[in-house]
């Protein structure tokens, strides 16, 4: 058992359904369902006994305390938070509450729990004559969980390190933390809080750092899904200021196979810094995908979708460069990406040209009736 949190958002769903899609162990996915919880994206999963959707805050010491002693997973994964930065540019508070209040609260509520847990390997599973493999990690292995083989891996995002210049090295694991925004400041907070509970306290966490993630079920207030459904709708291609910012892509999927083999093998306390290695300036991205729609959906007046492109005042504080090195991971766990930019971008247009109901019913609000409807 697992508890995934923020699992209705876009890489948790991403990482809940690959999950079940990988694993027999079940999931309970702890999600507020605000704005940007989707339970339709994962639809797919009603009726399946190893998928638990429950509403709930991850601030909720005593319903997080419920969920750990009813179910005992043997991880929690993080993935909650208020993530978008123009959001918090306008609205900070509720990325102060989630992420660094919620957070701190999560964490005391797993603490408790995590205390609770047995030393050493429950006795009656090694008379029970199930034989352990060094292949299969004990953390896996039903009846053994205890407090060495319990893991908290908190998600992070590589906005933490700031802003680089032109010709900076990427960020390493070893880069000073100077958050820009209040989003990443936030992170950054919630990132120093689960180091703090591993060094004072023992919780053994991981920590990762990631780039900026694409793909299926991005909520489209984000650039790459916004200039999908724009496109589509014949709408403005907003790029803000100069569009020569510059951000490190990588497909959703390949994020969540960092964090399962983090999960798996990541050393305890460390931090380990996710990417892949495709550096692109944001008006280099608005082109590419315009290129592509352009080819797939083409406009029915014949003109091309750059058209719309539409440079629009920019956001306050915009960090100029984001870069990852992601060597640590590749080195120390053999991780990486399976999507280059070109074969992740192209699936994710497409994903959203075969989706059009998900689109609309984000757009209407109609996921929201859903939300009502099912979970309230
Ligand atoms: P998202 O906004 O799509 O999803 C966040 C999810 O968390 C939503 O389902 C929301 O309902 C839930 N949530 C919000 N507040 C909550 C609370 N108090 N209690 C329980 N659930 C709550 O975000 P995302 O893009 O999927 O990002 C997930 C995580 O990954 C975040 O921690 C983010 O900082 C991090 N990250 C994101 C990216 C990226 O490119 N999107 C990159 C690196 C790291
Ligand atoms: O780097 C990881 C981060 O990536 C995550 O931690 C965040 O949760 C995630 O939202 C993302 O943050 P960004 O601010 O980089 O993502 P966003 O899609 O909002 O913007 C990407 C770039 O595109 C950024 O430089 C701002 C620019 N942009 C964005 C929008 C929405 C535009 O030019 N026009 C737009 O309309």
């Amino acid at each position: 058992m697992i508890l995934v949190t923020g699992g209705a958002g876009f890489i948790g769903a991403n990482f809940v359904l690959d999950w079940l899609a990988l694993h027999d162990e079940p999931v309970i996915n702890l999600d507020k369902l605000t704005y940007a919880g989707n339970p339709e994206t994962l639809q797919s999963l009603q009726g399946n006994p190893l998928h638990t959707l429950v509403q709930g805050d991850i601030g909720d010491v005593a319903l997080v305390s419920q969920l750990l002693k009813t179910h005992q997973p043997r991880a929690v994964i993080n993935f909650a938070a208020e993530s978008h930065v123009d959001r918090s540019i306008h609205g900070p508070g509720e990325f102060i509450q989630t992420n660094i209040v919620g957070t701190f609260n999560l964490l005391e509520s797993v603490r408790s729990y995590w205390q609770s847990l047995p030393d050493e390997p429950a006795k009656q599973a090694a008379s029970s004559g199930a034989t352990a493999t060094s292949a299969m990690p004990t953390s896996a292995m039903p009846g053994k969980l205890t407090k060495a083989s319990f893991r908290f891996l908190h998600v992070s995002t590589d906005e933490v390190y700031g802003s680089l210049a032109k010709d900076d090295p990427a960020f390493t694991e070893r880069n000073h933390i100077e958050p820009n925004s209040p989003y990443s400041a936030s992170k950054a907070a919630s990132d120093h809080l689960v180091r703090a509970w591993h060094h004072t306290y023992g919780l053994p966490v991981l920590t990762t750092n990631c780039s900026n993630n694409y793909g299926p079920y991005h909520f489209p207030e984000k650039l790459i899904p916004l200039l999908i459904v724009n496109a589509l709708a014949g709408k403005p291609l907003p790029v803000y200021g100069d569009g020569q910012q510059i951000r490190d892509w990588l497909f959703v999927k390949d994020h969540c196979s960092a964090i399962r083999r983090v999960l798996e093998a990541g050393r305890l306390g460390e931090t380990y810094n996710v990417g892949g290695w495709n550096e692109k300036a944001n008006l280099d991205i608005v082109h590419t995908v315009c290129a592509l729609l352009d080819e797939l959906r083409p406009r029915t007046d014949g003109k091309p979708y750059q058209d719309q492109i539409t440079f629009v005042t920019d956001r306050p504080g915009h960090d100029r460069r984001y870069a990852i090195d992601a060597r640590k991971l590749e080195s120390e766990l053999g991780w990486r990406p399976t999507e280059t930019f070109e074969t992740g971008i192209r699936k994710t247009v497409q994903w959203y040209l075969d989706n059009p109901e998900w689109v609309a019913h984000v757009q209407s609000g109609a996921y929201r009736d859903w939300v009502q409807k099912q979970y309230t």
